[in-house]
């Protein structure tokens, strides 16, 4: 493992842990070796389930959702991001059962009984967006994912035209989560969402990851679920009782996930000539993909 500083502009730098041709957050515990095969050999409960996401994408949205669900209570969750990324496998043992676990890695690295037996939520949202998101919430951190101080364009940069950036180029982490859902003889059962679908239609989207999570709920609760979890909600309501640990990671102490929920804001960001960069390199990387993302809704 080695601790990369890459200049991403002048004066400007991106430090992450690299190992095994990846970019891992620099806040990754120890060695980065050590705790992958932690991860690996992670012992996983029949009730487990695993949401995985590229950072930005909806995690904090669907894990309230699945939270809500399991606890047959529509009322917002106290608990941490169980991460296998960011905890000790020791800690997240100790879990009371049934765990919502979540994860920005790519399948690869995921645990193994996970991938013979496991419920996985993997949740997409359009490149665009998430480039937007992503550094809004990187401002705002003083360490966790890669101590970036860059401007936009340098992490465009960093996510789309290099693996610069933790937890690795975009379109590497979408093809290689697409090829594992066409995998025909998995054992783990995926259910693919799109942030742009739940912001569409909060409620059907409710009611599929009760499908996966085998809860058979009246209209009526799947319905008080999707209305807490609307944007203007949430972030009411979290931002209300947020997670101490949030004060000692983000500059201005506060929770740096609800920032506008919208679809397109892209728009505000790219200049012209990013964007028409941007759409190239999608069209050359994507061009044997199945994938579709929506830009506007
Ligand atoms: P924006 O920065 O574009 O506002 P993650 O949880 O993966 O870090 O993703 C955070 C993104 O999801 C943020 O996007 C955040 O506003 C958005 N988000 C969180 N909860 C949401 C909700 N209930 N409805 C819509 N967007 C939500």
């Amino acid at each position: 493992m080695e601790i990369c500083e890459y200049s991403v502009e002048p004066d400007h730098l991106t430090k992450v842990k690299r190992y095994d041709n990846f970019n891992f957050p620099y806040a990754f515990p120890g060695n980065v070796k050590d705790h992958l095969k932690k991860i690996a050999n992670f012992k996983v409960q029949e009730s487990d389930v695993l949401l995985s996401t590229y950072p930005k994408s909806g995690t904090h949205w669907v894990r309230e959702i699945v939270s809500m669900l399991l606890r047959g209570k529509a009322e917002y969750t106290n608990d941490p991001l169980y991460s296998l990324d960011f905890y000790e496998s020791s800690c997240l043992e100790k879990l009371p059962s049934p765990r919502i676990l979540q994860s920005h890695l790519p399948y690869r690295y995921l645990p193994k009984e996970l991938k013979k037996h496991g419920r996985i939520i993997h949740v997409s949202r359009n490149p665009k967006d998430t480039a937007v998101s992503l550094y809004n919430m990187v401002k705002k951190l003083t360490f966790m994912y890669s101590s970036f101080t860059g401007s936009f364009h340098a992490l465009l940069q960093c996510i789309f035209f290099s693996d610069k950036f933790a937890f690795g180029n975009w379109f590497d982490f979408v093809k290689e989560w697409e090829r594992t859902m066409r995998q025909e003889n998995r054992g783990c059962r995926i259910l693919h969402l799109h942030f742009e679908d739940l912001k569409k239609d909060l409620k059907s989207n409710v009611r599929k990851i009760a499908d996966l999570l085998d809860l058979s709920y009246e209209d009526e609760f799947i319905n008080l679920v999707a209305e807490k979890c609307t944007f203007k909600n949430m972030k009411n309501g979290k931002e209300s009782n947020p997670q101490p640990y949030w004060q000692n990671c983000t500059h201005d102490g506060k929770m740096p996930i609800f920032r506008k929920g919208d679809v397109g804001d892209w728009k505000n960001w790219f200049s012209e000539k990013e964007n028409e960069k941007f759409d190239k390199e999608y069209a050359r990387q994507m061009r044997d993909s199945n994938l579709t993302f929506q830009y506007f809704i």
